[in-house]
Parts: structure tokens; sequence; C-alpha cells
């Protein structure tokens, strides 16, 4: 098992889960790590755990550099169970340990979950443990993404442990970023970022602000590659998905029960790439979710097309559009379309959904009966027309 030093005396000691490929809803087609690491000093800390399958696989990585029981404080960053899971096992293991965690919601949280009495450490912001040369800093970063959630600074060595935050869903045999390169990490940091954290845009851009007052050569995230090259590269991308920045792209998002909204989604696309503009088409039915979201995070303009079934949206398009909800994407135009048969209601129930999405909606929406003929679709090219138009007058 091979060993991997962040600096002298800090270690990663995570797991790598090859073959994850749906995590709680978010296809992660190439895996995650769920990063764990060890601070060996005159005390020695874990700074978070593992999901709990995956103990065995921390556990040897501790013990090729310290006997278990020598850990004498385990930092749980975050409740969560992909970090936390491990801790039942952990906390038995290491007889001797206490851990920390954020007071009141880390406390709370961790008690509502594991139901034990570990002792326990609670931290609030800026508060210190010394483990001999080095210091462990803590910094809460509520809602980022739980209430819990919490980053911790080791000062000596400029290593901020950022917890969930700049982290990516990628299983590789490398550990930092420049292993790897930006080409293969920044679309999983974007995909991370807009199905995690999109809805917490203020605060990362806040986050983001104060970690720039920290001396800081390296972020260790919870979950991939390890920052040590390309730290400005993360942070500027953090900035600008938290400010809500778009690029000129638009995204016609559909279902379709008998091919007349596909047909209409295709014109609306024609429509949007015949103006020079970028355009993507997705049919929900063969398209992942949480892909799409990772094109929502930039696109400056969301389409969203349902046939009508029992006078409402037909139920992918109910389903995507919920999520799209919570998440609440900022800085979009965007408008829905559709086709029915008799009575209709499809239309203005994705409507509805964007609107409460936070997308400003272009267009009272194109609906039309059964199979739109020539005119119609023309009408749906001369739409994605307009919206290329508003792409290009508004910026990206
Ligand atoms: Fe990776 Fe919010 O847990």
């Amino acid at each position: 098992m091979s060993k991997t030093e962040l600096a002298e005396g800090v270690y990663w000691v995570g797991a790598i889960d090859w073959n994850i490929r749906n995590f709680h809803g978010y296809s992660t087609h190439v895996g995650t790590t769920y990063n764990a690491y060890l601070v060996v000093d005159e005390k020695v800390a874990l700074i978070d755990t593992v999901k709990a399958p995956f103990y065995r696989e921390l556990k040897a990585r501790v013990e090729q550099l310290v006997p278990f029981a020598d850990i004498d404080y385990v930092v749980s960053n975050h409740v969560e169970m992909d970090h936390s899971g491990s801790l039942p096992m952990v906390m038995q293991a290491a007889k001797n340990a206490r851990l920390i965690t954020l007071e009141k919601f880390g406390e709370n949280g961790l008690s509502k979950t594991f139901h034990s009495k570990w002792p326990t450490i609670a931290v609030k912001e800026g508060s210190e443990l010394k483990l001999g040369k080095r210091t462990l800093t803590f910094i809460p970063t509520p809602m980022l993404h739980w209430p819990d959630s919490m980053c911790t600074y080791l000062a000596e060595d400029r290593i901020l442990f950022s917890m969930d935050a700049f982290g990516q869903h990628l299983a590789t045999s490398k550990r930092f970023d420049d292993e790897v390169g930006l080409d293969i990490i920044m679309p999983q940091a974007a995909k991370y970022y807009a199905n995690i954290l999109m809805p917490f845009g203020d605060l990362i851009v806040k986050a983001v602000e104060k970690l720039g007052s920290i001396d800081i050569d390296m972020i260790a995230p919870s979950h991939g590659m390890i920052w040590r090259s390309h730290l400005s590269d993360i942070l500027k991308a953090y900035t600008s998905w938290g400010q809500g920045d778009t690029v000129k792209k638009a995204l016609v998002i559909y279902d379709t029960m008998w091919g007349s909204t596909e047909k209409m989604a295709l014109a609306l696309a024609e429509g949007i790439a015949g103006e020079g503009i970028e355009v993507k088409v997705y049919n929900l039915t063969h398209s992942d979710h949480s892909d799409i979201i990772r094109e929502v995070l930039d696109a400056r303009a969301v389409l969203v097309g349902s046939p009508t079934l029992n006078n409402g949206m037909f139920p992918t398009v109910a389903q995507f559009l919920c999520y799209l909800r919570g998440l609440k994407p900022r800085g979009k135009i965007g408008a829905a379309f559709g086709s029915h048969g008799w009575a209709g209601g499809g239309v203005k129930a994705v409507q509805q959904e964007l609107e409460a999405a936070g997308i400003e909606l272009m267009d009272s929406g194109l609906a039309f009966k059964f199979v739109p003929d020539a005119d119609e679709l023309q009408k749906c090219a001369d739409f994605g027309r307009i919206v290329a138009q508003a792409i290009e007058k508004g910026g990206g």
C-alpha cells in the first residue's frame, strides 16, 4: 500500500471508491474518494474518516504510519456519513481518542446519527488544538453545505482541510491536482459544485474571500484530488460559480410522449444554433439529472419542455424541475414549451416551476396541440433565435 505525504508528518489516509456510480442520486461516472488525513506530531490527529464500508482501508493506511490506538484526536469536519460513517469503528479502535466537532450543530448531528457518547471537544470559530510543533485551527463554514460543516487549518504547513468544499467525485490512483491535470479535474469540480453547493453561492463568495486572508499552500478536500498547484484556478472558479456567472450557452431540456415535444425541442435548438450560440439538448429519459445540472451551472438560458399528462407535467420533467428548484440556479433566463392533446396544463406547470427556481421567464410559453406543423415548428425556431439574441445581448 503506497503512502501519500502532503508535508512532513501529514498524510492522506483515505479510501478510493472506484466503483460507485450513484452517490445519493448524483451520478459518479468516475467513482470518488473519501479523503481522510493523519497529522503525526507529539499528538496524532486523524482528520475525518471514510464511508463505513471503507473502514478497513482507512485503518490499513493509518497503521502503516502509527498504531491505531496512538490516535489522540479525531476531527469530524462534517457529519454526513461519507465522512463520519467509520466513526463507530474508529472511536472503538482509537481507545484514547477524543472527538473534535463543531459546537452545537456538529455535536447534535453526531449525537443524532450515532447515538453514542464519545469523549468530545466542541470547537468554534478560531478554536485551536496544539499537537506539538503544529496547531490545528478550526474554521466553521456553516451551510457549506451542512450546518455542522467546518474546515481545519494547519498553519505550520499552510494546509487547509476544506471538507466537501473544492472537492470532486473522481477516483484515480493519483492524489494531487498536478498529477492528473485540470482538464480532468475541473469538469468534476464543476459538477460537484453544481449539484452540492449551488444553492449557497453567496456563502461561497464570502468563504473564498475569508480564505483569501489565510496563507494556504494546499487545499485538501474530502473528495478527489488535493490542490497544490492550481489553487488560484479553483478559488477563481468558486468565486465565479458563487456569483452565478454564465457563458453564452442555452440548454433545451425536455421529455416527449409521441415525439411532438421533441420536434419542438429540436426546432428551438436549431433556432438558437442558427444565431451562433452554443446549445445543448437533453431528453430527460436518456440523460442524467446531475450531468444536466453541471451544464445549468454556467448556462444563460434554460428552456424546459414537457408534454401534458393528466393536465400536468410529464413525471421525468417534474422530477428534474423539483431537483432544479432546490439548487436555486442564479442568473438564468428561460421558457417552457410542449405539446398537448386537448386541455393542456403541462407548459403552465413547467412555467410555475421555472419561476419557483428563480429563472426569469422570457415568454408565456410555447404550447401546441397534438403534432406541431411546419408553421408551429417555425415559431419554435423563431423563438430559439429570440433566445439566442437575448443571450448575445445580455452577455455571458
Ligand atoms: Fe462528502 Fe457532504 O459529504
